[in-house]
């Protein structure tokens, strides 16, 4: 076993079920030693770093214990480094990183001195990453690409910020589905969780009463991440009416969440709103059951009003009278999980679905 150490992004209970969830498709043997809001630490056997950077939405750096400075590949002794300190005393930590570079006969220059946390932006050029983490000292050997991200979203034909799903956020929800090898998106929109999950080597369906986004994108994709292996398809269709579908393996989704208002709605309008997304849902869930074998990860949305009131959707009954419960995870962390910036217009909360095999056997 090898131990590692995750920098979590910006919702640790997210990203923390996220490596769970990749550990079991991944067949990836673990056992947690440690998390808190700002890291986990695991062993693991099995894992890669560096195919898991890529893959894994929620996490932003991984590092290993490295008592001797393995990962140094340079044939002069000036080596240029950044320290990190989470829950670490700096000064008793920059203490033991100069001896540990002493030891190597290294002679180090620090940059980003006054940063208690470097962004991944920054940590390039850098001979040496340490995080400092209580009293152990490790040294960063993966690092997530925003760059490569805003690349991504930005130069695709089709692709509006304000109403696409992130690519970290998108490639969390497909690893909660803990997927095999499919991936449905019955609302695609421009093809963004699709995409991710084609990056990911998932077979992958899409809907949407607007095909044409997620097929241009799903193209410009193929043709230059020419590694792409597998296939997809995209369907011009409605979300409550998956007749063609025969079975679906998961479905990992970000539906229609309300018109797109430039204010924040009266609580009366937002009643109106959540009336005919209720309609939806229900449509949409109950479809779903039909075909589902897997989990079904999925975001519904809690509308902000105007007065600061908040109009909920009551999914729980929708959810339950559809044939489907809330999937069991983590005891510490609760189903479904929020994911809330104040500066949205909506509250995002992520349900994490399977089917209710009891209700099934009442039917039969
Ligand atoms: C929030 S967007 C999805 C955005 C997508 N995740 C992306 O990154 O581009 C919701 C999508 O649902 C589609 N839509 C709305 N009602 C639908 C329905 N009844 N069936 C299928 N698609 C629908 C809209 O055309 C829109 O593209």
């Amino acid at each position: 076993m090898t131990q590692y150490l995750f920098v979590l992004g910006r919702n640790p209970d997210l990203s923390l079920l996220e490596i769970l969830a990749y550990c079991k498709r991944k067949k990836i043997r673990y056992t947690m030693i440690d998390s808190n809001e700002e890291i986990a630490v695991f062993d693991m056997q099995g894992f890669d770093e560096h195919i898991a950077i890529k893959e894994l939405g929620g996490t932003v750096k991984i590092a290993r214990p490295q008592p001797e400075l393995l990962n140094y590949k340079g044939t002069k002794n000036k080596v240029i480094y950044a320290v990190n300190y989470i829950k670490a005393d700096p000064v008793q930590m920059d203490q033991k990183i100069k001896k540990l570079l002493a030891q190597e006969e290294l002679k180090g220059t620090r940059r980003h001195g006054k940063t208690r946390k470097i962004d991944p932006s920054k940590a390039q050029n850098l001979d040496y990453e340490f995080i400092a983490y209580r009293n152990t000292i490790y040294t960063t050997t993966a690092v997530s690409n925003p760059k490569e991200y805003k690349l991504r979203d930005a130069t695709r034909p089709i692709y509006d910020p304000l109403k696409v799903i992130s690519i970290r956020l998108a490639k969390i929800l497909i690893n909660l589905s803990e997927a095999q090898r499919e991936i449905f998106d019955p609302f695609c929109g421009t093809g963004t969780i699709l995409q991710e999950a084609l990056l990911m080597d998932y077979l992958v369906w899409g809907v949407d009463k607007e095909a044409h986004a997620a097929r241009k994108n799903l193209e410009w994709l193929e043709q230059r991440y020419t590694q792409i292996k597998s296939h997809w398809q995209v369907f011009q269709g409605d979300a409550t009416d998956l007749r063609k579908f025969k079975t679906i393996e998961a479905v990992v989704t970000e539906p229609y969440l309300g018109p797109f208002h430039l204010g924040l709605p009266t609580v009366e309008e937002a009643e109106k709103i959540a009336d005919e997304l209720r309609i939806l849902y229900r449509g949409t869930l109950m479809e779903l059951a039909k075909k589902v074998t897997g989990k079904v990860v999925i975001i519904f949305p809690e509308l902000k009003t105007r007065s600061g009131d908040i109009v909920s959707l009551d999914m729980y009954t929708i959810i339950t009278r559809s044939g489907f419960k809330l999937a069991p995870i983590l005891s510490s962390i609760q189903n479904p999980i929020p994911y809330i910036d104040k500066k949205d217009k909506i509250n995002r909360y992520i349900y994490i679905l399977q089917k209710d095999k009891a209700k099934e056997i009442i039917k039969k």
